[in-house]
């Protein structure tokens, strides 16, 4: 399936990710519409949010791109939800609005129901809906859904075969509630979904709250950064690129019909690549030595492992190789060095 004459609906379009895709597809598809949808919450700080919406609606204003409309509305609003579907009719969906974080999910669990359960189960009777409401309805339905819900999954790397019934978070029990909920209306209306489980997404003009960004912020200072676990935990982080690449293939094959006679698929998107917390936090003080944003390496506080989260996370993609020709391969240290240069021009202004 091609974008070309498409809608195209990206919830969490003001976030790290959703905002990647909408402007890779508004810059390759000049016949293409993209609604974004997003209640730009004040999880971290808003002023990213309304800095990708900006660099958006600049995306569109140019020659030769495809038009962009954004509606600030919560999934868990259903009737703003339904009404955005009506008017606009989306060919795709990609749900990419959600609470993300897993130790957020210790403290705020009901943003978790609200966003992540009632929001999605918002965006499945939508699509259920969407064939009566309008010709051909949505074609695709593709969703987040998370490395965390391989839990402590002892056998690597993670795959889409393991079994996934023992999450360790709140968060990740509503990822996998997602995939779940898909496959069940996949029987019963027969909407087409894929859910993606991302793998430590990293990037410029990325999420505050994740570690490297952190980190980043607490080196500034010249504060002590904290590392768990005495530094002995291991994550695949994958570049923005990369996830947007893979995104971007996934969002154009709708899912072939499984032995229950479901469209419904789920890939892994990571680097398969898992780097030590320890040696990760040498290769970022080394990019942001390069870009003179900090003069020293910093102190380390080594602690505890904290409740809710995974030693390592190592995806297995082959299900995306052998579909897509397609596997993450940005380096660490490149991938940070594009980070590392974002930061400086972005809070050196
Ligand atoms: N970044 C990662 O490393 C990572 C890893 C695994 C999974 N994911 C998943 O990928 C998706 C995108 O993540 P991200 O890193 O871009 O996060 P993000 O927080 O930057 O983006 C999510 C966006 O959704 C919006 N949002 C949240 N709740 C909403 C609601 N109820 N209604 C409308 N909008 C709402 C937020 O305002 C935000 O702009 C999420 O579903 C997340 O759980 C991300």
């Amino acid at each position: 399936m091609e974008f070309s004459d498409q809608t195209i609906l990206v919830t969490g379009a003001a976030g790290f990710i959703g905002f990647y895709l909408a402007k890779r597809i508004l810059e390759e598809n000049p016949s293409c519409q993209v609604v974004g949808y997003d209640n730009v919450n004040d999880y971290y700080d808003v002023s990213l949010k309304e800095e990708r919406l900006r660099i958006l609606k600049e995306t569109a204003d140019r020659q030769e791109t495809g038009a962009f409309v954004f509606v600030k509305g919560d999934l868990a609003d259903k009737e703003c939800l339904d009404a955005v579907f009506k008017k606009y009719q989306p060919d795709i969906v990609v749900n990419l609005a959600a609470q993300a974080g897993v130790r957020y999910s210790i403290t705020n669990p009901e943003a978790y129901i609200s966003s992540n359960i009632i929001g999605f189960f918002h965006i499945l009777e939508a699509c259920r809906h969407s064939y009566e409401r309008y010709e051909g309805g949505v074609k695709h339905l593709v969703y987040a859904s998370s490395s965390s819900v391989y839990g402590s999954n002892k056998k690597v790397p993670y795959s889409t075969e393991d079994n996934v019934d023992q999450p360790v978070s709140l968060y990740a029990a509503t990822k996998k509630s997602n995939e779940l909920l898909a496959h069940s209306y996949g029987k019963l209306y027969h909407i087409p979904t894929t859910g993606l489980r991302f793998f430590t997404v990293y990037g410029p003009l990325g999420r505050p709250d994740m570690a490297y960004f952190g980190f980043t912020n607490k080196l500034v200072k010249g504060e002590k950064i904290q590392i768990f676990n005495y530094g002995d935990m291991y994550r695949d982080f994958t570049y923005i690129d990369d996830i947007i690449e893979g995104v971007v293939n996934v969002m154009k094959k709708i899912p072939e019909e499984n032995e229950n006679g479901v469209r419904y698929k789920i890939y892994n998107i990571g680097n398969s690549s898992p780097e030590n917390l320890l040696d990760f936090v040498e290769i970022l003080e080394d990019c942001l030595l390069k870009e003179g944003i900090i003069t020293k390496k910093g102190e380390r506080e080594l602690l505890p492992m904290q409740p809710g989260d995974v030693y390592q996370t190592f995806a297995d993609v082959g299900d995306l190789e052998r579909d897509f020709g397609f596997k993450p391969n940005t380096s660490l240290k490149e991938g940070l060095s594009k980070y590392a240069k974002w930061y400086r021009e972005y809070y050196g202004k």
